[in-house]
């Protein structure tokens, strides 16, 4: 039963997708496996069957389970000083071209694309600038069109921020103000299985590919290049490298910023 390669183990990923419509084979095996064993070791549960039995029917479980296979922890301006780096490249960006358009890709509850809006804000990007929003997990994307956060996803603003992009309410939470908010569209997408938009300026993806295996991550940066604009910019995770990017066109402009050469 504990074992990657067992034929129920195989069944049971089979079930996920087509109950679920998560496929995980594209993801790191070993992590799956030692995953899902922690949770039916969580829940005594002696089976593959039993616990996917469980999952379907008990929407907390399932909840429990889309939550641990898909990790959704994200803060604002995560990483500060690389998206002060960004931010530089993007002004030149926003005053050469007329549309812009980002998509953070794995944009979990919200806080990456509304990062992005905020950086259009203090660039002075006009209302046209927008951001496209996308997650996997349905779960996260209404958390996130709700706007609504504590304050330990803020660490990264200082007061003046805070003041400016959201309303603080008594219970202690701050809410996203309506300027920023109208910038950014959510839309459930899966990275793996579902085809991708074109023409962004910009696409944020961090922290999302590291969970894929090679072969899937190779392929979801080919078709990152193809839906960007030439001179557009592909921003990534802190621990996470392109490292065919010549052959995708991209230039390396830092360890995490790339640039769509043509
Ligand atoms: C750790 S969060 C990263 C959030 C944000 N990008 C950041 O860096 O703070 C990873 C997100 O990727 C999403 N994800 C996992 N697999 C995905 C897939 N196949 N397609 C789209 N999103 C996926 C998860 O639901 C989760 O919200």
């Amino acid at each position: 039963m504990f074992e990657v390669n067992d034929p129920e183990f195989g069944w049971f990923l089979q079930q996920v997708k087509k109950h679920l419509n998560l496929d995980l084979t594209g993801y790191k095996q070993h992590r799956v496996h030692r995953r899902v064993n922690m949770l039916l070791r969580r829940h005594n549960v002696e089976s593959y069957k039993e616990y996917l039995k469980m999952i379907l029917e008990d929407p907390k479980s399932r909840d429990e389970f889309l939550d641990k296979m898909t990790i959704n922890v994200t803060e604002f301006f995560r990483n500060p000083e690389k998206w002060e780096e960004l931010a530089g490249y993007i002004s030149d960006l926003i005053k050469d071209s007329g549309r812009f358009r980002a998509w953070s890709a794995g944009c979990s509850t919200g806080e990456e694309p509304y990062t992005i809006a905020i950086m259009l804000e203090e660039l002075r990007a006009p209302s046209g600038a927008t951001v496209l929003a996308t997650d996997l997990d349905p779960w996260v994307l209404e958390k996130a069109k709700r706007g609504v956060y504590e304050e330990r996803s803020l660490v990264n603003l200082d007061e003046t921020m805070r003041m400016k992009y959201f309303a603080h309410s008594e219970d202690g939470t701050y809410e996203i103000k309506p300027f920023v908010k109208s910038r950014v569209t959510f839309k459930r997408h899966d990275l793996i299985l579902d085809p991708y938009e074109k023409g962004f300026k910009l696409i944020v993806c961090r922290n999302v590919v590291i969970y894929f295996d090679e072969p899937t991550k190779k392929k979801i940066y080919e078709k990152f290049a193809e839906a960007l604009d030439t001179g557009g910019y592909l921003f990534v995770g802190s621990t996470e490298r392109i490292f065919n990017y010549r052959d995708l066109e991209f230039e390396m402009v830092s360890p995490f910023i790339y640039r769509k050469r043509r």
